[in-house]
């Protein structure tokens, strides 16, 4: 059998992170890219090889030739650019947040059904090492009952800037962009409870800070801080069917002494910090024991998440094994992240 053909449409910054790991598969031809700034595909064409340039992803997923896409653009278009390349009869790997919407998360799930092609929501945060061995914890009942758990990232300064602060195209800030991994890595980790209710509040008081000086911060490829219609901090409690709970709150900007991540887990048997390192917390013969599980990386690491996201997708494409991520736990997502931003606005709890 040859070579799983892949196209990669959006060719920004997080669209090296697929690059860089589909040339490491050996069964992988990166065989076209795309996107609207023609000079951004072609140089990345150039860089990993690959035959074929296209600005408008219609014609790329009208070119037989391609099996399977990563969808690596803004927000909005990725459930329209999914439905599209599933109705081309293309696998789909599409970046998070799968949807800003729960009509087109639940659209974008008829046409999997349709299509019987596969969809990979890219959850990266659960293809990590650490996720995947506290998965095999939990799975066996060392953590017991997970009942609550507690997620945060809040940075001080880290207002993107350019389609991240226009809601029009991101779909909303802080929670939209870096919550959506941690609601779902903590919701994926306690087994996926069916969702209750949302209370959430959102806040827009310090806006993008461009006045400070003497810090740096990630910017968007095209950054632009002229337009920021996005909250800066959004906070949320998520009640589950089983009665468990989650705590999250993330920030672009908070008057916070340092920036923190941290993803906490707590069952009746025991508990789990996944972020920033990975410990494991029990208890054995009357005593309390923090247990650190030896592992490459005991925090996220980038090049490991993707590299096995991408591994994973392709031997789904090769049908040698079932999604971790499908459509299914972004719509529940999607819920979740549409249930807080409705919860703020209404200033009341969202029940489902
Ligand atoms: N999984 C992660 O950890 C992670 C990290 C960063 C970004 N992301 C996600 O990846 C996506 C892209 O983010 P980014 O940081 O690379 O942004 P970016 O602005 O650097 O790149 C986005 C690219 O998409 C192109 N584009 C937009 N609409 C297009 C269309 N219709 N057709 C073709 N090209 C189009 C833009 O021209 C741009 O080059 C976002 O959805 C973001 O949430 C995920």
């Amino acid at each position: 059998m040859g070579k799983l053909k892949i196209a990669v449409i959006g060719a920004g910054s997080i669209s090296s992170a697929h690059l860089s790991s589909y040339a490491k598969n050996p069964e992988v031809e990166i065989y076209a890219i795309c996107d609207l700034v023609e000079e951004r595909a072609r140089s990345a064409a150039e860089k990993y090889g690959a035959a074929k340039v296209y600005t408008d992803y219609h014609e790329l997923l009208a070119d037989s030739e391609v099996d399977a896409v990563s969808i690596c653009t803004w927000n909005n278009t990725h459930v329209e650019i999914s439905i599209a390349a599933l109705d081309a009869g293309k696998h789909v790997l599409c970046e998070k947040p799968m949807s800003t919407d729960i009509d087109k998360a639940l659209a974008l799930q008829e046409a999997v059904k349709r299509s019987g092609k596969q969809l990979q929501v890219g959850f990266v945060r659960r293809y990590s090492g650490s996720a995947k061995v506290l998965k095999q914890f939990i799975d066996s009942g060392d953590l017991g009952d997970i009942y609550y758990a507690k997620a945060s990232i809040l940075r001080r300064l880290g207002n993107p800037g350019g389609w991240f602060s226009d809601v029009e195209r991101s779909g909303g800030g802080p929670l939209m962009d870096i919550g959506v991994h941690i609601v779902d890595l903590c919701w994926y980790l306690m087994g996926r409870p069916k969702v209750k209710s949302v209370t959430g509040n959102t806040y827009t008081k310090l806006g993008n800070r461009t006045n400070i000086k003497n810090l740096d911060f990630y910017k968007a490829a095209d950054y632009d801080a002229s337009k920021n219609t996005v909250e800066d901090l959004a906070n949320a409690l998520i009640r589950f069917d089983n009665g468990a709970s989650l705590f999250v709150d993330v920030s672009f900007t908070l008057h916070t002494k340092q920036s923190v991540s941290s993803v906490t887990l707590y069952g009746d048997k025991g508990g789990a910090e996944v972020e920033p390192d990975f410990v494991i917390v029990s208890e054995k013969h009357d005593t309390i024991l923090n247990m650190t599980p030896q592992i490459d990386y005991p925090g996220f690491n980038m090049e490991e998440g993707f590299q096995n996201e991408i591994n994973h997708f392709v031997n789904c494409c090769l049908g040698r094994a079932e999604l971790i991520s499908p459509v299914e736990d972004g719509v529940e997502i999607t819920k979740i992240l549409c249930g807080i931003y409705e919860s703020s606005k209404t200033g009341k709890e969202v029940l489902f």
